[in-house]
């Protein structure tokens, strides 16, 4: 096959790309230590209510202005009902589904998570300015699935 000089410089230097940005990749995951979460916390999706810490659902203070929300979803609320924090508060939470897969997220926040059944999700978040903020579930869970929300409210 004839090849035109031209083409040859392009095919290597497309080709050092290919290998530069597998290196790259290559080297963030296996040197840095870079990539997606593993050995996250599972739980056994049927046995949530006897299972610390969802066997207690509700909110702790477990520092200065620092809470531990323990929450389950279910269709279609949330448990618990009503989460009330200081503000400046910083809010571990700690949530599972109890059922089908849901959604956090937590208007005009950076939460937005899917809570999956047999998985347990973390997501710590603080609060600094008073409002009230809305929590949807936005991952489609049933006919009640436009209902499935709840508040934070910051004081
Ligand atoms: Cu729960 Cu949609």
């Amino acid at each position: 096959m004839k090849m035109h000089f031209d083409e040859k410089i392009w095919l290597t230097i497309s080709f050092g790309i290919i290998m530069g940005f597998m290196l790259i990749t290559g080297y963030q995951a296996f040197a840095l230590n870079m990539g997606p979460p593993s050995h996250s916390e599972t739980i056994d999706p049927q046995k949530v209510d006897q299972t610390a810490p969802f066997d207690e659902p509700g909110i702790k203070q477990i520092g200065e202005n620092e809470y531990e929300v323990v929450m389950t979803l279910q269709l279609f609320n949330f448990t618990p009902m009503e989460i009330e924090v200081p503000a400046g508060a910083t809010v571990h939470f700690t949530l599972t589904s109890k059922d089908v897969i849901h959604g956090f997220q937590v208007v005009n926040t950076n939460i937005n998570a899917m809570v999956m059944p047999g998985h347990i999700q973390k997501i710590s978040q603080t609060f600094d300015q008073p409002g009230e903020f809305l929590v949807i579930c936005n991952e489609y869970c049933g006919a009640g699935h436009q209902v499935m929300s709840t508040v934070i409210k910051v004081k």
